[in-house]
């Protein structure tokens, strides 16, 4: 089946769609304070540029060449075993996973919209009280607001990459751009930028663990959308005589410069109100709308325009990770887009479900296993085992498996004379550091 394809600025926004989203506002900020800063910053930064990059142009190249869903791409671009490769375009579904925990912490944002206009809470006890009786015992309300995810994620992609997916981003992206430069300028006018600044940027390499590396080495994976196909499945929608090495500079710097404003801005926020950027998860829902509350009717403003924006960004990165498993139905099952887009969204919808019932006071016990919850193996599988490991496919794939002239052909005169560097990365480097990461996972090599 054709594809209809992007316009050359809607993929830019659609591929930076994906990969700004909960984990650039939400994730990295808490996991900067919990690693202790400018070290892991550093680590992050490096990890992005020399791994992100490298695995953002292969996985392109896939999309790129194949035009077709994950499975085709990878059965037709193998140059023999056909029948064996095209399981490494199954790393689609790695994405219905992780939509069970990422639909409900979408809900979460749209109930803190809510919040900012009715009910901040006045300190960070009350706040915290709040935010554990909420996701512990407001079933109900998490419940609604995960149905709303899952309409509205389902309406969009059933609509197609042209009318859904690329739609959606030209309306949200300048939203999200446009709120967080402005809190950002906002932030820097504060007193507590200098110190946010030096939290953020001067490293003190004693407080970088091994754990912390495999932190960075996940959450870049995570934050640029790779390692599952959503980047691979919009390439191939891509328009002819893409610049490939182009595209994926301007998503990595969007996404970078998007985590490093909002780190930049929170943290200000927290050092001028007296809040602790150490505080974990619960850091954009517990510690900020305390500061939001200290800011008067200005925090009620603010902590608004905040987390429309990160719903937003959820929002748009939400469509994309569902996208590759319905470009899959449609095009090896010739289901329609509806029918694909509800067969995913139920798939979600439902295990979703579970997953609330999972970090629920009176369900918990019944979907723990082992010491995490199924909300939090859904996050731990995907985030550190399988996007890896999917990263890990696609790097041999194009390293070792592809033909030498054809990945040439494309990227060659695209990579000038980083070439040389970059095959020598996606053979090596990138796999290497793939395998010692998993295996420092399972306990088989201490970092
Ligand atoms: N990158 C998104 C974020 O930072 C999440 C996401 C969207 C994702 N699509 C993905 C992660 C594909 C891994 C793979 O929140």
């Amino acid at each position: 089946m054709k594809l209809a394809r992007f316009s050359r600025i809607g993929f830019i926004l659609a591929a930076a769609g994906s990969a700004v989203g909960l984990g650039n506002i939400w994730k990295f900020p808490y996991i900067t304070g919990e690693n202790g800063g400018g070290a892991f910053v550093f680590v992050y930064l490096i990890t992005v540029l020399v791994i992100g990059f490298t695995l953002m142009i292969a996985e392109m190249l896939i999309g790129y060449l194949g035009r077709r869903d994950s499975v085709t791409n990878f059965e037709d671009l193998a140059p023999r075993d056909k029948h064996l490769w095209k399981y490494g375009g199954f790393i689609g579904l790695t994405g219905l996973i992780i939509m069970i925990f990422y639909s409900p912490v979408i809900g979460w944002t749209f109930h803190f919209v809510l919040v900012s206009l009715t009910s901040l809470p006045s300190s960070v006890a009350i706040a915290e009280t709040n935010f554990t009786e909420f996701i512990s015992i407001d079933l109900g309300s998490q419940v609604f607001y995960h149905t709303l995810v899952f309409l509205f994620v389902t309406t969009v992609v059933a609509r197609g990459i042209k009318g859904g997916i690329e739609k959606l981003n030209f309306i949200l992206m300048p939203i999200l751009f446009i709120t967080i430069a402005a809190m950002f300028f906002y932030a820097s006018t504060l007193s507590g930028f200098t110190q946010a600044w030096d939290f953020m940027f001067a490293p003190d390499w004693s407080k970088l663990t091994s754990a912390s590396l495999v932190t960075a080495v996940g959450h870049a994976f995570f934050t640029l959308s790779i390692g599952m196909a959503t980047i691979l499945t919009y390439s191939a929608s891509l328009p002819k005589d893409s610049n490939l090495v182009r595209s994926s500079l301007i998503v990595i710097a969007l996404d970078t410069g998007i985590a490093l404003l909002a780190g930049l801005t929170l943290f200000t926020f927290l050092y001028e109100y007296g809040a602790t950027p150490s505080a974990g998860p619960g850091l954009v829902f517990i510690s900020l709308p305390t500061v939001f509350y200290e800011m008067g009717f200005l925090g009620n403003i603010f902590g608004f325009i905040f987390f429309v924006a990160l719903a937003s960004a959820g929002l748009t990165s939400a469509v994309s990770l569902v996208e590759p498993i319905i470009q899959y139905l449609v095009d090896r099952f010739s289901f329609s887009r509806l029918k694909a887009s509800m067969a995913s969204g139920l798939f979600f919808y439902l295990f979703g479900m579970i997953a609330i019932l999972s970090i629920s006071k009176e369900y918990g016990h019944y979907f723990t296993i082992g010491s995490m919850n199924f909300f939090d193996w859904a996050d731990f599988v995907t985030a550190s085992v399988m996007l890896p490991l999917g990263g890990l496919i696609m790097a041999i794939f194009v390293g070792h498996v592809m033909e030498k002239e054809r990945v040439a052909a494309q990227l060659k005169t695209q990579l000038g004379a980083v070439y040389p560097l970059w095959y020598f990365s996606i053979r090596y480097i990138v796999p290497i550091a793939l395998v010692v990461v998993m295996l420092n996972l399972v306990g088989i090599i201490e970092l």
